[in-house]
């Protein structure tokens, strides 16, 4: 009971909050994901359709998972049995229980790679501006067997620990510092990449839309990419927000972090595509893109290699923060709806990853060959979570607070108690919940998985 009281005392501060919850977002869907799927899917056009699917679904979403996190102070799966017991809305949680799992087995092979990285760049291995020699880097890593899992385990464990330490002292006092530091540093490398010649044509390819690229396969990459960035669709919202005090001004957060979260993608992937062009890469690399790219940039810099060492440093540390909101989901859901301690819960999550994810690891050596549904495991648990697992959640958390909980509810918890006038917000918020979200995301769905036709 007492490991339950202590953690429901929560972020200790607003500043704590923000910090808390941007770490969740920010993450390598910033740094490696948006720009390889923005790489894949056609640049501009894209990120246009993203950006849509971002306010008019994602954020709605984040604001309907705060909502009930913070009225219910409770998990992912205890929160829809506290509002509506003995009905099957829990298997929405539940359903968020297995995303956690399922990302994270991806999650920390990409992870491991940058933690890699950061010694590799150190220790003097990335040191060229060749692109075959900074490709090569990359593959002897990821179609090895024992030095990917390594790194997979070492972040694990790291992950682990922090989480360990609890929500106070582990994940806010992480997060607060070194989000700011990696803002500044993504700045220098942004300057560093547009002073290329040649950098034009990486922009034009992230600002200048091109609207023939777009196919509904694309829209759905963009969705899936919105929930992922912003963490939702799965009860890691639901989950931090238990810990928001009540006096914070939910819809006002949810906007701060989604825009800042979004920044944050943008520079990365300023940071990266005109390096792209200048040095007669293909955008459409796909998972490689970052670590191919980067180092050529830092190479072509003075001072470049400490930089490059800085540059991975932080972004495995955005790379753990979302890990940690990762790790709570079914940390929060053992330790409450089961009332184990934290520790016997930590480490039953991270053995349980650490097996599932190894398959994610091995899908470029040992397992290349084994696939599911066409994909290797990798690409599986990528794929059926960003654009089948989240969405489908996405769905249902609209319409529960939408239908289920209620304008006069959604109210109350959105205005604090009435202490602040936002009726015309609660409003539109709920037509959006209603309808436009689950309708969206339905069609998208359907269309992109193949389903129905337009
Ligand atoms: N938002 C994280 C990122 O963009 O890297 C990934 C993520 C974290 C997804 C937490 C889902 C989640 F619950």
């Amino acid at each position: 009971m007492q490991e339950i009281h202590s953690k429901r005392e929560g972020f200790s501060s607003s500043i704590g909050v923000i910090a808390a919850i941007l770490g969740s977002a920010v993450g390598l869907g910033n740094i490696w994901k948006f720009p390889y799927v923005t790489g894949v899917n056609g640049g501009a056009a894209f990120i246009l359709v993203y950006l849509l699917c971002l306010a008019l679904v994602g954020l709605p979403v984040m604001l309907a998972e705060h909502l009930l996190g913070r009225h219910t102070k409770a998990n992912a799966v205890g929160a829809f049995k506290a509002l509506q017991p003995g009905r099957p809305w829990f298997l929405v949680g539940g359903a968020g229980v297995l995303s956690a799992f399922l990302i994270m087995a991806f999650y920390t092979t990409v992870a491991g790679w940058v933690y890699s990285y950061i010694f590799k760049a150190a220790g003097g291995t990335l040191l060229s501006t060749k692109p075959e020699d900074t490709s090569l880097v990359f593959k002897t890593l990821v179609s090895g067997v024992s030095e990917p899992l390594f790194w997979q385990v070492f972040v694990l464990l790291v992950t682990g620990s922090i989480i360990m330490a609890g929500v106070t002292k582990g994940i806010e006092r992480v997060t607060k510092v070194l989000m700011p530091l990696l803002f500044i540093l993504l700045v220098v490398i942004d300057i560093r990449s547009l002073t290329l010649s040649g950098a034009g044509a990486g922009l034009s390819f992230l600002f200048k839309p091109d609207f023939s690229k777009i196919t509904v396969s694309v829209v759905l990459a963009a969705l899936g990419l919105a929930f992922f960035k912003l963490s939702v669709g799965m009860g890691a919202m639901i989950t931090y927000g238990s810990y928001v005090d009540k006096n914070e001004n939910l819809p006002k957060m949810a906007i701060k972090v989604a825009l800042a979260d979004t920044l944050v993608s943008l520079m990365a992937g300023v940071a990266i595509f005109p390096a792209v062009f200048a040095f007669g890469f293909k955008p459409d690399a796909g998972p490689k893109l970052l670590f191919i790219i980067i180092p050529t940039v830092f190479n072509s810099m003075p001072f470049g290699r400490v930089f490059m060492v800085l540059f991975f440093v932080l972004t495995a540390i955005a790379a753990t923060g979302a890990m940690l909101s990762l790790l709570e989901v079914p940390i929060a859901y053992l330790t409450e709806q089961y009332q184990w301690t934290r520790r016997n819960a930590t480490l039953l999550t991270i053995l349980g990853i650490a097996l599932l994810g190894s398959t994610a690891t091995l899908s470029n050596s040992l397992l290349a060959k084994v696939t599911l549904f066409d994909k290797t495991f990798f690409d599986f648990f990528d794929f059926a979570t960003s654009n089948v697992l989240l969405p489908l959640g996405g769905i249902f958390i609209a319409l529960f607070v939408g239908w289920q909980w209620g304008y006069a509810k959604v109210k109350q918890e959105m205005s604090n108690e009435g202490k602040l006038e936002n009726d015309g917000l609660v409003r539109v918020y709920m037509f959006l919940v209603k309808y436009v979200v689950p309708t969206a995301i339905a069609l998208v769905l359907l269309a992109g998985l193949n389903i129905i036709h337009f």
